[in-house]
C-alpha cells in the first residue's frame, strides 16, 4: 500500500546549503534502514521516514534552553491535553487573569512545538518565553543535549488498547483525507502487536520513560491519561509544582486551578472554533484537521473497536513486556 504521507523527497529541513546537504545525507541513510510499510527502523523504534529526518537533525543540532520542559509521549496518549494544561499553567501569570486565553484561538500543538519538526529546532521560530517543547521521541533516542541537560520532562501514557484504537482512527482519517485506503483495523493491530507503529514498540517507549522516571524522579514526571482523568485538578497542581510554578494560596482561592481544568477539558477545547474547523500544519509536511486530535476523549473506547480476544491479547503482551519493571498500566 502507498503511504498517505508525503515522501521525504520534497522536504527542506534547512535554509543553508550545508543544511540542504545534510538533509540529503539523512535521506540517503534513511533509505538504507529496514522498512515495513511506511515505517523505517532506527535505534530500536519505528518511524515514518519524514519524521526521521527531523529526529536525526534534532539529535545532531538541537540545544535546549536551560528552562525548557519537555512534554513527552507516544502518539495518541493524551499529548494535546497535556500540552494545553502545561501551556495554561505556565502562561497564567502572563495572561493577566484570563488563564490560557491563547488556547481559545490557537490549537495546543501550535502553542507547544514538536521537537521533530524544524520549527521547534529553530530558536528564531520559537516563542522562547514559553519554555515548552514536545516530542514523541523515545527516551533512548532523545538528543544527548536534552538528556544531559537539567531540563525536566513530563511523560504521559495510556492503556495500550485505547492508545492503539486512537492511533488507528487518527491514521485512517489522515489516509482518507489523502484518498488513500486506510489499513484495516486487523492489519494495523497485527503490526502494533509486533511492535510496529509510529514510535513503537509502544511498550518500549513507555518503559524507557518509566525507567528514567525511577532513576531521575526530580527530572522525569510519569503520568497516565487515566489517572489524569480521574482527578484532573490534583494533576494540574502536581504539574505546576513539578514545573516550578506552584499555585499560590491566593490563586487557589480564586479558583485558578479549576479554571485551567475547565479551559483544557475535552468538551471546551473540542468545541472551540479553531479546533472544530481549523487545520494544523505539521511543519511544512502536511495539513491535518485540528478536529482529528479531539475524537472522543474517553477511557475504554477500545471496547467499541476491538474484540474481547484482541483486548486480552494486547493486555497479555503488555503484561509480559512490563514484567519486572514495577509498572502496571491502567486497563
Ligand atoms: P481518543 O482518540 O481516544 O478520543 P494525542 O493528543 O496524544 O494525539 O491523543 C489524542 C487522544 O487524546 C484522543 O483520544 C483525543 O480525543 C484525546 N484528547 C484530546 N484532547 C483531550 C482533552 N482535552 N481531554 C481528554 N482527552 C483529550
Amino acid at each position: 500500500m502507498e503511504s498517505s504521507l508525503p515522501s521525504t523527497q520534497n522536504l527542506d529541513f534547512g535554509e543553508s546549503a550545508e543544511r540542504k546537504d545534510e538533509a540529503k545525507s539523512y535521506k540517503e541513510m534513511i533509505s538504507t534502514f529496514p522498512r515495513v510499510q511506511w515505517w523505517s527502523y532506527y535505534e530500536g523504534f519505528w518511524y515514518h521516514s519524514m519524521l526521521l529526518e527531523g529526529i536525526m537533525s534534532a539529535q545532531d543540532h538541537f540545544i535546549p534552553q536551560s528552562t525548557d520542559i519537555f512534554i513527552t509521549s507516544s502518539p495518541k496518549t493524551g499529548t494535546t491535553w497535556l500540552k494545553a494544561l502545561t501551556f495554561a499553567i505556565c502562561t497564567r501569570s502572563r495572561l493577566s487573569g484570563s488563564s490560557a486565553s491563547a488556547l481559545l484561538t490557537k490549537m495546543p500543538h501550535e502553542c507547544v512545538p514538536l521537537l521533530e519538526y524544524h520549527r521547534a529546532q529553530n530558536p528564531m521560530k520559537r516563542d522562547c518565553a514559553v519554555p515548552l517543547v514536545s516530542t514523541h521521541v523515545p527516551y533512548s533516542s532523545l538528543p544527548k543535549s536534552v538528556v544531559s541537560s537539567c531540563c525536566k520532562m513530563i511523560y504521559i501514557c495510556r492503556d495500550a488498547k485505547d492508545a492503539f484504537v486512537s492511533l488507528w482512527h487518527f491514521i485512517a482519517e489522515l489516509q482518507r483525507s489523502r484518498n488513500v485506503e486506510p489499513l484495516s483495523l486487523e492489519e494495523a493491530f497485527e503490526l502494533f502487536c509486533s511492535g510496529i507503529s509510529g514510535y513503537g514498540p509502544y511498550w518500549d517507549h513507555v518503559l524507557g520513560y518509566w525507567r528514567a522516571s525511577l532513576e531521575f524522579p526530580e527530572k522525569v514526571l510519569f503520568l497516565t491519561y487515566e489517572e489524569m482523568k480521574k482527578d484532573t485538578a490534583a494533576h494540574v497542581k502536581k504539574l505546576a509544582e513539578f514545573m516550578g510554578c506552584s499555585f499560590t494560596l491566593e490563586e487557589e482561592e480564586e479558583g485558578e486551578v479549576q479554571k485551567i481544568v475547565s479551559m483544557c477539558s475535552f468538551d471546551k477545547l473540542s468545541n472551540l472554533e479553531v479546533n472544530k474547523n481549523g487545520t494544523h500544519s505539521l511543519d511544512t509536511l502536511i495539513d491535518v484537521k485540528n478536529s482529528a486530535f479531539f475524537r472522543k476523549g474517553e477511557i475504554g473506547d477500545w471496547k467499541n473497536n476491538l474484540t474481547p480476544e484482541m483486548g486480552a491479547r494486547l493486555d497479555d503482551i503488555m503484561e509480559q513486556k512490563l514484567k519486572g519493571s514495577g509498572l502496571k498500566l491502567p486497563r
